[in-house]
């Protein structure tokens, strides 16, 4: 007899009830689902983990979203910014390292203008022609993401955060519109970037048929990149009593996304390995093909607190890379030197 995981298999999605009832269904499919997408994922990428250098360029933020511990009205914060020379010597570092990708997020950040982020991407890619850059900066016009591609970003990362208006309502204040969000997201498809979306799992007032939403929209955006990772309280923010979200659900989330998208970079993010001490592994073997460490300087590292408790943020960038790669191998996969783009070039 055929059932909803030979279903998802077969047909790449299921409809909102039977992802609702799929992520309901607590143990049933668990390891039928995490077996399937760590197939799949060999499959489509062998034994072969990507990472990229996160370097978080600065805090300051003009968004206000309830959940993140960098948010406009926590006073507690102490903001910084990255000067250009911060940036170049965070991916100098890198690339000695191995990174062939690096990722530049930061808060929406008015200082840093298109004219300021233009010069930082011609800067990187002028010195590292090899490498993708990768931006992860938020919401702004089309006309500003197509002045960052043309300047010769790669890739943007925009979480949609929930694909149901009402929920994202609930996490956000009034200034910040869903629509808004998902046309970003359309503009960044259409200029031509390599486009990641993702959400949080368990955020709060989230419902199995808010989760099954997140599937249904991200079948349809159709993404090169899926960011998710537990939602994770921050103590200086209005979120700061919900509960945590759970390993299990954001395990069982990235398999069904790699059974859903089989080619998709999917990362085992940092607040995944902030829950579990061995979150990142257990992601891989959930269907993860990415790692994003960080390259930011030490000295700010603790500034960048979007949830409480993140880990690796003591870690000089050479020690985590050779922690991280010491984690990947000892399930079976390495740590790859390659710009890791896309296999789905749709
Ligand atoms: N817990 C987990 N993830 C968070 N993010 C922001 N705040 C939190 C939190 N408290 C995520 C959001 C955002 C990304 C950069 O980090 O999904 O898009
Ligand atoms: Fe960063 Fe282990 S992965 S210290």
């Amino acid at each position: 007899m055929t059932d909803l995981v030979d279903k998802l298999y077969k047909d790449g999605c299921l409809s909102k009830s039977e992802f609702t009832e799929l992520i309901n269904s607590g143990d049933k499919y668990r390891e039928k689902l995490r077996a399937l997408a760590e197939k799949l994922r060999r499959e489509n990428y062998g034994d072969d983990i990507y990472i990229r250098g996160l370097i978080e360029f600065t805090n300051y933020c003009k968004q206000n979203c309830f959940y993140c511990g960098i948010r406009r009205d926590n006073l507690n914060c102490r903001r910084y910014r990255l000067t250009s020379d911060d940036i170049m010597s965070c991916c100098r570092q890198g690339y000695e390292l191995g990174f062939r990708t690096f990722v530049l997020q930061g808060g929406e950040d008015a200082y840093f203008n298109d004219d300021r982020i233009c010069e930082i991407i011609s800067a990187v890619k002028g010195k590292y022609p090899d490498c993708a850059l990768t931006l992860s900066i938020g919401e702004k016009p089309k006309e500003s993401y197509q002045r960052y591609f043309d300047c010769g970003a790669d890739r943007y990362l925009l979480r949609h955060e929930t694909a149901s208006k009402e929920h994202y309502e609930r996490l956000h204040p009034e200034s910040q519109r869903f629509e808004s969000r998902i046309e970003c997201l359309k503009s960044l498809k259409e200029i031509g970037y390599q486009v990641g979306c993702g959400f949080m799992v368990g955020s709060p007032y989230q419902s199995a048929e808010n989760l099954a939403r997140d599937l249904l929209f991200i079948k349809e955006l159709n993404p090169q990149m899926v960011g998710i990772g537990p939602f994770i309280h921050h103590s200086d923010t209005p979120m700061r009593d919900f509960k945590d979200g759970t390993l299990e659900m954001t395990l069982l989330m990235l398999s069904i996304i790699r059974i859903m998208l089989p080619k998709v970079l999917l990362p085992a993010t940092t607040a995944l390995a902030t829950i579990h001490p061995r979150g990142r592994e257990l992601g891989i073997q959930a269907g993860a093909n990415v790692v994003m460490p960080n390259l930011s300087p030490v000295s700010v590292r603790k500034e960048y607190q979007l949830y409480d408790n993140k880990v690796c943020t003591g870690e000089e960038s050479a020690e985590c890379v050779r922690c991280l790669k010491k984690r990947v191998e000892s399930i079976g996969c390495r740590v790859v030197v390659s710009r890791g783009d896309s296999k789905n070039n749709s």
